[in-house]
């Protein structure tokens, strides 16, 4: 069936203009203005309003199995609430640990998205260790279309992985020309500060982050990027929280070496005062990389609006209330994660656009178009062009709403932003050209969304 969205501002990256998107089969045929519709096209209004390409989150934890428990969405609750927010494709992270193995686990990751997810989805595939069939198993999956890595440098004796696997993985990474995204702080630095502070009767939700202090991140970040230039591989640091591994990043950046930066909803918004809170409500806010002191927010920010902090992903990992109580005897045990696969848009938009942190291209930018680049799925995705596949997101700016748990749709039982007010929501959202969601509903097609099959493209 075709579809016509009429007469709104169209934004992508380098231009803004106002006018229709016509769709039919699920690709953007025309682009104009004063487009006509066919008998028995469906036609939308967007007058007033936005209209942004399909949203991508390039970070998400749907189906995780972590810290002696399992994450609480199911791809069916995941993408319908990414969706509501706006976001229209999400790249899982497939994290099969050390004791796993890779290719059953990818087939076991493939298994739980199949037919459930309302929104298009791809997979960074985790390398969590590198024995004798780890290049064969790569190389089944990369021409299964999944064209990304993900190393972890924490997590030791569960995901991490050794300097010599992290060669291993980057070098096969080169010539397979796949991009490895990296969750980079030293897992050695972490496991003793955890001793010693727990040694000193330090167990609360406020020890995690002085237990993973900055410059082990900076020194993951800085370690990650010195292999990067020394096996050729392009790499892309995972929700970078400080302006301390931000600074290595850039330097590396500037000496030429290969590599982006994702950072994420939680590091912008919510700072350390929040995982100090009393009890279960610190709990609530334990990540990693943790949320930081205040003042590396504005770096963040600034370097948001310059680009080189290329994207904003969510880390969407949701452990509810019960789930988060098994660490009340021990930080460590706390399972790490905040939800907000359904907020990103929305408060990026509010608390980037709407307060003069971002332009409006540079926010496409961020929450789409440069993780549609970086991970091969340009232009079919991040974008509104003829050929491009009809994602779209009709934006009311007019929208005034606050982020809560009791109306979110993210199958958790806290927010980690509870009471942020937003300043725009999506009103009309499309995968393929069908209509999701309408004004906070969903009201499409659950199992619509496809894996996305994508090429090698960082030679
Ligand atoms: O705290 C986090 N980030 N949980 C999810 C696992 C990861 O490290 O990305
Ligand atoms: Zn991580
Ligand atoms: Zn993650």
């Amino acid at each position: 069936m075709a579809l016509l969205i009429r007469n709104g501002e169209i934004v992508t990256v380098g231009s803004r203009i106002r006018g229709d998107v016509f769709v039919e089969n699920e690709t953007i045929t025309r682009i104009g203005t004063t487009l006509e519709a066919p008998p028995g096209a469906e036609i939308i209004d967007a007058t007033g309003k936005l209209v942004f390409p399909g949203l991508i989150d390039p970070h998400v934890h749907i189906y995780l199995p972590f810290m002696a428990t399992l994450a609480k969405d199911t791809h069916e609750t995941g993408s319908i609430a990414a969706l509501i927010g706006g976001t229209t494709t999400y790249i899982e992270m497939c994290c099969p640990n050390r004791n796993d193995d890779a290719l059953e686990g990818y087939q076991l990751w493939k298994s739980k998205a199949d037919g459930k997810s309302a929104c298009d989805y791809a997979f960074h595939i985790s390398v969590t260790k590198f024995v004798k069939e780890t290049e064969s198993q790569l190389r089944q999956v990369v021409a299964d279309g999944t064209s990304s890595f993900k190393i972890f440098l924490a997590y030791k004796n569960f995901f991490g992985v050794d300097d010599g696997e992290m060669y291993q993985t980057l070098e096969l990474a080169k010539r397979l020309g796949v991009i490895v995204t990296a969750h980079c702080e030293n897992a050695e630095l972490v496991a003793r500060l955890q001793q010693k502070l727990l040694a000193e009767g330090k167990t609360g939700p406020e020890w995690h982050e002085p237990s993973r202090p900055e410059s082990v991140e900076a020194e993951g970040t800085g370690r990650f990027a010195t292999f990067l230039e020394n096996t050729g591989a392009a790499g892309y640091v995972v929700h970078l929280s400080c302006e301390k591994a931000l600074q290595v990043a850039l330097a590396a950046k500037a000496r030429g070496v290969k590599i982006y930066v994702e950072s994420v909803l939680p590091h912008f918004l919510l700072d350390k005062s929040y995982a100090e809170r009393p009890g279960v409500e610190g709990m609530k806010h334990v990540m990693s990389p943790p949320l930081r002191a205040k003042h590396n927010q504005a770096a963040l920010w600034n370097a948001l609006a310059l680009g080189s902090v290329d994207t904003v992903g969510t880390d969407h990992c949701p452990f509810d209330t019960e789930q988060k109580l098994l660490g009340k005897d021990s930080f460590v045990n706390i399972p790490n994660g905040i939800p907000g696969i359904e907020d990103r848009v929305n408060l990026l938009y509010t608390q980037g656009v709407k307060r003069g942190r971002l332009d409006l291209e540079r926010f496409v930018d961020a929450a789409s178009t440069r993780a549609a680049k970086l991970f091969g799925l340009f232009p079919r995705k991040g974008t509104i062009a003829v050929g491009s596949d009809a994602d779209l997101v009709v934006y009311d700016t007019s929208y005034r709403g606050v982020v809560s748990a009791k109306s979110q749709h993210m199958n958790n039982d806290y927010s980690g932003f509870e009471g942020m007010e937003i300043e725009g929501r999506p009103s009309v959202v499309t995968v393929r050209g069908k209509v999701q969601v309408r004004d906070g509903k969903f009201i499409g097609e659950r199992g619509r969304g496809k894996m996305l099959k994508r090429e090698p493209s960082h030679f």
